[in-house]
Parts: structure tokens; sequence; C-alpha cells
């Protein structure tokens, strides 16, 4: 099977100032996983645990403090050095609120004709059956209904679909989809995921599904990665971790969902999320129930559990071989 985008190690910090003192937030830390083509990953983690970091360092909108990203096999640098708008035309991105990412004076026939025209170099009639042929792949039909609309005239689902349509315009190879579904109605949600699905099967689209919902992940996703502090803790097989989950946050975020559909993120019965600290250790230890020893003193690495199903958990494997080089 043929990798198309693999991160190594990638981290990324922040800083910023709380009462004159400057604090580091990590974002990211060693963050590494490869996505399949034509495979859909789902990437879960609460709010603040750095997936939208990850999206803009793999859309290329931030650049990573150290660790590599590679997208067909070449460095995202090498990709910057010369073919950034080839790389933009072939990762695309979706973002989690339409009505934003939207311009309300553009119609719909505008905003999908802008990468047509700019990446495809279409126009005239070309570009008109185009547009017509990717309202009908997002299926906004009859298309004489919506191609002339303005974001304002289209309920949320209708703009998600619009948004889409653009991202699929420039025949992106790989869509980061950053919570594509948390701000619309639970009743179109699945609509946009069956979409996305589609997408997939029929246009050949690979995609990173971002969300922190795991029940959706379980759905759509081939794989899942659990990101926990800006850390992977457990990924494989979506299936596989959703019916076993390995690690103790995972374990919880099973256990806390109270409605998967929900409109607003749901704050989970874990605790305050401490961001700023890296003193050592995993970085769950402190809401932890299993905490040992062990946990305080070093970093467990992502390692092979099952076959396809990797952990960072002291509980299962061998501490003192699996400790993360910091
Ligand atoms: N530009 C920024 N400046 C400072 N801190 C940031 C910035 N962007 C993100 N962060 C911080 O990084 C952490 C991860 O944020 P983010 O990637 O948006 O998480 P998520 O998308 O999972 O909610 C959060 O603590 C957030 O406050
Ligand atoms: S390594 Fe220790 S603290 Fe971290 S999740 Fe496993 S048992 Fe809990
Ligand atoms: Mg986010």
């Amino acid at each position: 099977m043929d990798s198309i985008l693999r991160l190594g190690k990638v981290s990324k910090t922040y800083s910023r100032k709380t009462n004159g003192h400057e604090q580091k937030i990590y974002a990211a830390r060693r963050v590494s996983f490869e996505l399949q083509t034509q495979h859909i990953m789902a990437l879960v983690g609460e709010s603040g645990s750095g997936k939208s970091t990850i999206a803009k360092l793999i859309t290329g909108v931030e650049h990573a403090d150290s660790g590599v990203i590679e997208f067909e096999g070449k460095t995202l640098s090498a990709w910057r050095r010369g073919h950034l708008a080839e790389y933009r035309r072939n990762v695309q991105m979706v973002f989690q609120d339409p009505y934003a990412a939207l311009n309300p004076l553009n119609t719909v026939r505008y905003t999908i004709s802008r990468p047509l025209v700019n990446y495809r170099k279409l126009h005239g009639e070309s570009l008109h059956n185009e547009i017509q042929r990717l309202l009908e792949v997002v299926h906004l039909t009859p298309v004489n209904e919506f191609i002339d609309k303005l974001p304002f005239e289209l309920s949320g689902g209708q703009l998600q679909r619009v948004v889409t349509a653009r991202a699929v315009a420039s025949n992106p190879k790989l869509i980061v989809a950053d919570e594509p579904v948390s701000m619309l109605d639970v009743s179109i949600r699945a609509e946009i995921l069956r979409l996305i699905e589609e997408l997939r099967s029929k246009q050949g689209v690979t995609f990173l599904y971002i969300t922190h919902d795991l029940i959706s992940a379980r759905m759509l996703a081939d794989e899942i990665v659990v990101l926990y502090r800006g850390t992977v803790v457990e990924t494989g097989n979506a299936r596989a971790v959703a019916k076993n989950p390995l690690h103790p946050y995972t374990q919880l975020l099973l256990q806390s969902i109270p409605n998967p559909w929900a409109t607003e993120e749901q704050p989970m019965a874990l605790g305050i999320l401490d961001r700023t600290s890296d003193d050592g250790g995993c970085v769950f230890r402190a809401r932890c129930p299993y905490a040992m020893e062990v946990c305080h003193q070093g970093v467990p690495e992502l390692t092979n559990a099952e076959s396809d199903h990797l952990v960072a958990c002291f509980l299962h494997h061998d501490a003192t071989t699996q400790m993360a080089v910091q």
C-alpha cells in the first residue's frame, strides 16, 4: 500500500505571555503517523489537544519547529522550494466554520471558479461545465438553484458542501478536514460525513478527518490517531482502537461520550488540561487512574501492542526499553 503523507516526530510550540511571564505551549510533540493513499484517517482529541495545529503544519500555514512532513515521499521543505503552488493544489483544507470560510460577497459560482481558474486554467464553457459537475458531486442539485446564490441564502450544511466543492475543485490528492461537521446541525452531520466517504471512494481523495468525536471517527475512518496535549497516545485500525482502546485516555474518551452528535463540543469529565508543562514523564499521568512510579520518570514510546495498533503507555510495554528519547 502507498503512503501519501508521513509525519515524523513533528513538534510545534507556541509562546504565550501570562502576567508578564513567557509560557511555552506544546501544541504538537514529536507527532508521527502515516496516512495511506485513499484512506480516511481520523485525528481525534479534545479541544486544545493540537489538532488544528497539526492541520496547519500539514497544509503549510505554519512551520514545524522540528521533525519532518513528507507528502508523496518529498519533504514539505522541498515542496516549499519552488513547488508550493503544486503542493497547495494537492493538499486542500475544509474548515470547521463554513460561514467564516466563504466570502459573503461571492456567489457559489465565483467561489468554485477560483481554484478552477488558478490551478486548472479553465475558462468559458469548460469552466462552467466543471462548476456544474462539482455542484453535482457535492449534491447541491438542481445545480441552477444553487449556482448563483450568495452564502447568506444557504444553510450551514449547503455552505459546507460549497466549501467541499471548492476544496475538491483543484483535484487534490489529500483533504484535511478540520472538524467539518462540528458546527453543523445534528441532522445534517451524517450527510456531510457520507459525502466525505463518497469523495474518497468515487474521486479517490485521501482524507485526514479531524474530530473530537471518537464515534464518528470509528464510523468513517480506516485508522484513528488519538492525540492528548499534542502527543499521539494511541493509533491503529479504527475498529481495533474503538473496540479495544488500550490507552487510559482513549478509554476515558469512549466512556465520556454522552451524545456523539451533540452540537457543542462536550466538556469531558477529565479534569483540567495543562498544556504548558513538559517536565518529563507520561503526558497523561496527572489524570491517569493507573499512573505508576515509572510514569513520572520517563515518556512511554508509541509501540506496537497488537498488529496495526500502537499505544504509548507503560501498562502495555516494558518501561525500561520503551522510553522515548527526549
Ligand atoms: N497561534 C497560537 N498562539 C498561541 N497558542 C496557540 C496558537 N495556536 C494554538 N495555540 C495553542 O496550542 C494548543 C493547541 O491548539 P489547537 O491546535 O487549536 O487545538 P485543537 O484544534 O485540538 O483544539 C492550545 O493550547 C492553543 O491555545
Ligand atoms: S504510561 Fe502510566 S500515566 Fe501514562 S497512560 Fe500509561 S499508566 Fe497512565
Ligand atoms: Mg481545532
